[in-house]
């Protein structure tokens, strides 16, 4: 979607990760570690899919990347791939949805929110009017962290999905 300077942030345990783009091919074994690292619970929130084998099953649709449609940001450190967020830009070319994933063994730290206001920044600089996400509402977590970054949310008609929006400012 663009370039994006690697970079430097500190975790609260003062350990370093790096913030780069997702490179297609050369990551995907390290992608594959990270979604083994995350529990039933966070695969469900993320993926809406309880198993590492079922995300694994499908991973054209998880890690796509492809030029000019998505932009996926991940946290790295030692060749290992700690989270990601990511922009999924729609046909409009002026909306796009958001994702957020911080592994099981580094959630807490703080990665989680520099991921989201790293991809927002990312997402202003791209020139996007607005950011969509969905979520289930037993998520309160990202609910709240996005409500405090500007996103307003409300209950799909069933109630299965949290739909969040943000207008760019
Ligand atoms: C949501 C998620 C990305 C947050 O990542 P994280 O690295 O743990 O986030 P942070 O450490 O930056 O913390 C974010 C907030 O969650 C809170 N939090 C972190 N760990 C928590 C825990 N175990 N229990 C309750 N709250 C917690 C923090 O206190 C923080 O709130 P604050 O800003 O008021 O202090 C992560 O939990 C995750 O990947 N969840 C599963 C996937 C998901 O839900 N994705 C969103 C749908 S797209």
């Amino acid at each position: 979607m663009s370039t994006f300077a690697p970079q430097r942030v500190m975790l609260r345990d003062g350990s370093e990760v790096v913030l780069r783009c997702f490179r297609p091919g050369a990551d995907m074994a390290a992608w594959c570690e990270m979604i083994r690292a995350c529990n039933r619970e966070t695969l469900w929130r993320r993926f809406e899919l309880r198993s590492a084998d079922a995300v694994l099953s499908r991973p054209g649709d998880f890690c796509r990347c492809e030029p000019g449609s998505d932009f996926i940001l991940v946290a790295e450190r030692g060749g290992k791939i700690l989270g990601e967020a990511r922009l999924c830009l729609f046909p409009d070319g002026e909306t796009a949805e958001f994702c957020v994933l911080v592994a099981d063994p580094w959630q807490g730290l703080g990665l989680g929110s520099l991921l989201t206001d790293t991809a927002l920044e990312a997402a202003r600089r791209l020139g996007l009017k607005r950011l969509v996400v969905e979520v289930v509402p037993e998520n309160v977590r990202i609910v709240r962290l996005l409500e405090r970054r500007g996103f307003a949310f409300r209950r799909d008609p069933d109630g299965r999905i949290f739909r969040g929006e943000k207008t760019m400012g």
